[in-house]
């Protein structure tokens, strides 16, 4: 059973956090705070009440609903970046090595398991950078076509994020009841006992 340092387990609980807070900040502005959705209904309640309003006016009022939301994308965006790089700091620590030891010596599952674990953190590394780059693009006086580019490939990435999650939930429940039992409980106490 693999052993986690208190400040290794403390970054995957705030990371794991961090990451389901952003991808609920996607759910509400996909669904409940859509600005499609919404601005068409503020235009069918306001003319059941003789309001007529622009259908422009209707979008600026859905997305001034949904801005207060979006505000923790961008905040948890900057959580998520400094733990992207706090997790690269524990790389030279035991714990952040743990998986990646032994390498040849591991069935092919582990090794699928494993790699596909470097393969989000290399997405989270392209989601902080695409992020912060769309969130200072006045700043650095990128062009709106340069903004719409970050935007596309973020959007596209984030679906291997939404993927992973559910997978890796799955996958360890799944290896807690079959061979790796204890391995949930070892990423909580750090699987001293
Ligand atoms: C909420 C339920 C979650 C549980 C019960 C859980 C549990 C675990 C466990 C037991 C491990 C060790 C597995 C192993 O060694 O192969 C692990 C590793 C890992 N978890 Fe989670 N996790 C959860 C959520 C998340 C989320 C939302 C993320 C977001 C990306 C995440 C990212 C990772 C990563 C990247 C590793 C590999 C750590 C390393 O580099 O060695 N986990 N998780
Ligand atoms: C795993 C992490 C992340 C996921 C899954 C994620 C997901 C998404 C998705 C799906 C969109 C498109 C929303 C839509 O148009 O419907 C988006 C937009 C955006 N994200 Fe992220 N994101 C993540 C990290 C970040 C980070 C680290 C930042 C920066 C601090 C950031 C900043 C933004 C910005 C500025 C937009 C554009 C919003 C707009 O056009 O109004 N994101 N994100």
């Amino acid at each position: 059973m693999q052993k986690w340092r208190i400040d290794f387990r403390v970054w995957h609980w705030i990371n794991a956090f961090v990451i389901m807070g952003l991808l609920g900040t996607v759910f509400l502005r996909k669904t409940f705070l859509s600005w499609r959705a919404n601005s068409e209904l503020l235009i069918t309640k306001l003319s059941a009440i003789n309001i007529d309003i622009a259908p422009e006016e209707a979008v600026k009022i859905a997305k001034a609903i949904r801005a207060p939301m979006w505000e923790w994308h961008i905040l948890l965006g900057y959580a998520l970046a400094i733990l992207i790089v706090w997790r690269m700091i524990l790389f030279f620590t035991q714990s952040g090595k743990e998986n990646y030891k032994n390498f040849n010596e591991q069935t092919l599952h582990d090794k699928i398991v494993k790699i596909g674990y470097l393969g989000v953190y290399a997405i989270i590394v392209f989601m902080s950078i695409t992020g912060l780059l769309m969130v200072f693009h006045e700043e650095l006086g990128l062009l709106k076509e340069t903004v719409e580019f970050l935007e596309e490939g973020h959007e596209l990435a984030y679906n291997v994020i939404l993927i992973f999650v559910p997978a890796h939930i799955i996958g360890v429940v799944a290896a807690e009841l079959a061979k790796d039992k204890g391995i949930v409980s070892a990423m909580i106490n750090g699987g001293e006992k």
